[in-house]
């Protein structure tokens, strides 16, 4: 059975690389074409070869299920399967349509001629995955489009449209309507006039430019290392790029090939592999299969236009989507869309808006304080303050005031969806839709399932998620939910770590340099610490009386500095500035607090504050799948790269548990139960799989 299929077209022979869904490159494709290439080529009767994709596309790329293993014996490697076609001693051509992507678009590059359909997408997205190009991409595609759009396209990882591609020289001719008729034609006329091969690896007039100027190379790298930070793979394809100019071809592939060994082997590129799986993953629901029905969402009400609630107006408007603002009296809702108002302008004053679209997004968005006004919005999202009483008046308004189908959500961040959804006769169209803030900016949704939410709510909330650009992740109730439970974990160990000799300089920095976009106190600053402080007042009923927590922040809070706002918080802030600058007055408290704790003071190394604040987040995790909270690992992970910025490239906290070992993390967290008490109790799962030696990804 032959993945690749041959059908001759006069003296052309046309192979398709045929293996559903995406051509993707695996072993038996491999296998497959090399033989049939090697066919064509001893076929006299055969001028040249069109090499395309059937079904759908040309080819996504590799298959990265064969990631990390063996390649099985006499199947070829990619690369020797496109030196192979680049060797040819006939004219090859690549017909593209779809995609062409990753080593889908190498074999193309490796042909002589490349014709595409209008509206395929070409590009190398490897740097995605935690790898490079390995399959010649970094070498042949600068040959042909010179360096510095080379290092745009492979660091990017994006793909463009083949009109894009033909402008910049990957692709020789778009084709004007049947692609492999065209390709045929391509070919027949080079045969005609015995053009010889074309090869890419023999071009050099594209690298000459950059060779023997290493600045191209060096103020790139500077462009980028803000934007990468703590990523291998993007510099990595530098490097890379940086040798196809200096190197021979061959040495140049040679080299290529020993990083893309290097990096896929790497915990960086498992993490990316994971990440890539688990967002895909994360939408499935065990008990919400893909068939359940789903309502349109053709219309929505947000209540309360405050720091969320615009936010989540926008989401809408952005996608097309009409959505009406209620507010309490009409200052309220003027302020609240005229902070809506702003934010689109700064999009457009930086170029990334046009103002004809930002006119269209703010004329979706309606403002009203009748409650009427919402009666036959398809969805109604309530973001209104953080008051039990409060969200059940409205819950019960709303109920009485929306049609039969109206789905109702609550932005809560901590209270209990089943009292909320007891104040409405539809409970089963009440959840939690829990955004980050800021809400239009940050992609993660917890949409959370309460007892008496309906299969067909949960799966239209989760669609509609997507639909509004958001990531959506079911979750249950707890307090907290998931993420900020999770938070509450770690910010709570780093308040600790203050009171026994670190400073909040230091703990940011570790936690920075770990690759979050910053520590728990410029985080706390940046989020006002009158929330944090509001956030424990109301935790307050239900603290376990016997766990304590670190109070300096509430002893900033009565200090009225409440964070950026007020240029003053656990830093200070010079006007106009976001940059925290470690405040003397600051250490002063801190030290004194150690003091009447009766706590001398020591050195904490930069290790003990990372495990500290880690390990303790992924205790908590594993008591949240422990509680069914979270339905698998990943989720939390998803949680935490789109709702905290955790990197990407650690895979989130539960793939980074299983990269340090549960057994490790189980025994520092005994130890530090020992020495710290109750909070670092470690969770039975931890101990569990600790002592089974498995990870979370193996539940
Ligand atoms: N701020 C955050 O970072 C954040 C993050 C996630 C979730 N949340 C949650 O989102 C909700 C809103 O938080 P926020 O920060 O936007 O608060 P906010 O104080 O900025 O805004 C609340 C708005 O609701 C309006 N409002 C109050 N009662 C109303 C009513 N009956 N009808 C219509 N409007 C009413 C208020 O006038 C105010 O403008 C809260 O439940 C909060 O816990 C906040």
């Amino acid at each position: 059975m032959g993945a690749v299929t041959t059908e001759k077209r006069g003296n052309i022979a046309v192979l398709s690389i045929d293996n559903p869904p995406v051509n993707a490159l695996g072993a038996a494709v491999r296998s497959s074409l090399a033989e049939e290439i090697q066919a064509a080529l001893d076929d006299a009767a055969t001028g040249a070869l069109v090499i395309t994709g059937a079904g759908r596309m040309f080819s996504g790329g590799a298959d990265i299920q064969e990631f990390g293993k063996e390649r099985p014996a006499g199947v070829p490697s990619l690369p020797e399967v496109i030196t192979a076609i680049e060797g040819a001693s006939k004219p090859v051509i690549a017909a593209i349509h779809g995609v062409a992507a990753g080593g889908g678009l190498e074999i193309s590059l490796g042909c002589h001629w490349r014709l595409a359909a209008p509206g395929a997408r070409l590009g190398l997205p490897e740097v995605t995955l935690g790898i490079i190009p390995g399959a010649g991409g970094t070498q042949r595609l600068p040959r042909l489009i010179g360096v510095e759009a080379a290092l745009e396209a492979i660091v990017a990882g994006n793909l463009m449209p083949s009109e894009k591609a033909h402008a910049l020289g990957i692709v020789d001719e778009i084709s004007g309507n049947d692609l492999v008729a065209d390709a045929v034609a391509f070919a027949e006329k080079l045969v005609a006039a015995g053009t010889p091969p074309r090869r890419t690896g023999e071009l050099e007039d594209r690298i000459a430019e950059a060779r023997g100027k290493p600045e191209i190379f060096e103020k790139f790298r500077q462009g980028m290392a803000r934007r990468a930070r703590g990523f291998e793979a993007p510099f990595a394809c530098v490097d890379s790029i940086e040798a196809a100019v200096n190197l021979p071809f061959a040495e140049g592939l040679a080299n290529e090939r020993e990083i893309f060994a290097r990096l896929v082997a790497s915990d960086q590129s498992k993490a990316q592999r994971h990440v890539f799986f688990a967002e895909r993953e994360v939408a499935k629901i065990p008990d919400v299969p893909k068939d359940t029905p789903t309502q349109p969402i053709e219309s929505a009400a947000i209540i309360g236009a405050g720091t969320m609630g615009g936010g989540i107006a926008m989401n809408f408007a952005n996608v097309g989507i009409p959505v009406t603002v209620i507010e309490v009296d009409a200052d309220a809702l003027e302020k609240g869309l005229e902070v809506t108002r702003k934010n689109y302008a700064s999009t457009v004053a930086k170029g990334r808006l046009s103002q004809d679209d930002m006119d269209k997004r703010m004329g979706l968005i309606a403002g009203s304080t009748d409650y009427g006004d919402v009666a036959d919005a398809d969805i109604v999202i309530e973001a209104a303050f953080e008051d039990m009483p409060l969200k059940k008046e409205i819950f019960q308004r709303l109920d009485q005031t929306c049609k039969a189908e109206t789905i109702i959500t609550s932005n809560t961040s901590s209270l209990d969806i089943d009292e909320i959804a007891a104040a409405t006769g539809r409970p089963e169209k009440v959840m939690g839709t829990h955004f980050f803030s800021p809400a239009n900016v940050m992609r993660l949704a917890e949409n959370v399932r309460g007892a008496e939410t309906s299969k067909d709510t949960i799966a239209t909330v989760m669609d509609l998620s997507k639909a509004i650009g958001k990531v959506g992740v079911l979750v249950g109730i707890c307090d907290g939910f998931v993420g900020n439970r999770m938070l509450y974990a770690y910010t709570r160990q780093a308040g600790f770590l203050l009171e026994e000799g670190a400073l909040p300089e230091q703990v940011d920095k570790v936690i920075y340099d770990f690759g979050l976009p910053m520590g728990p106190y410029a985080m706390a600053d940046l989020a006002g610490i009158d929330v944090g402080w509001r956030v424990r007042q109301a935790q307050e009923p239900t603290r376990p009386k016997h766990l304590r927590y670190s109070d300096i922040a509430d002893r900033i809070y009565e200090m009225d500095r409440y964070g950026q706002k007020t240029q003053a918080g656990w830093y200070r802030y010079e006007k106009g500035s976001r940059a925290p600058i470690p405040d003397p007055e600051i250490e002063k408290l801190i030290v004194s607090v150690s003091e009447e704790l009766g706590i001398e003071r020591r050195a904490i190394g930069d290790q003990e504050i990372l495990e500290r604040c880690m390990y303790p987040m992924i205790n908590e995790g594993a008591k949240i799948l422990e509680e069914g909270l979270a339905l698998r690992a990943l989720d939390i992970d998803i949680i935490w790269i789109y709702g905290f910025g955790f990197p990407r490239y650690r895979g989130g906290p539960m793939f980074y548990a299983d990269l340090v070992g549960a057994d490790k993390i189980y025994d520092a967290m005994s130890r530090l139960y020992d020495e710290h008490g109750e909070w670092l109790k470690p969770a039975p799962l931890l101990e569990k799989l600790a002592k089974e030696g498995k990870g979370f990804g193996d539940l």
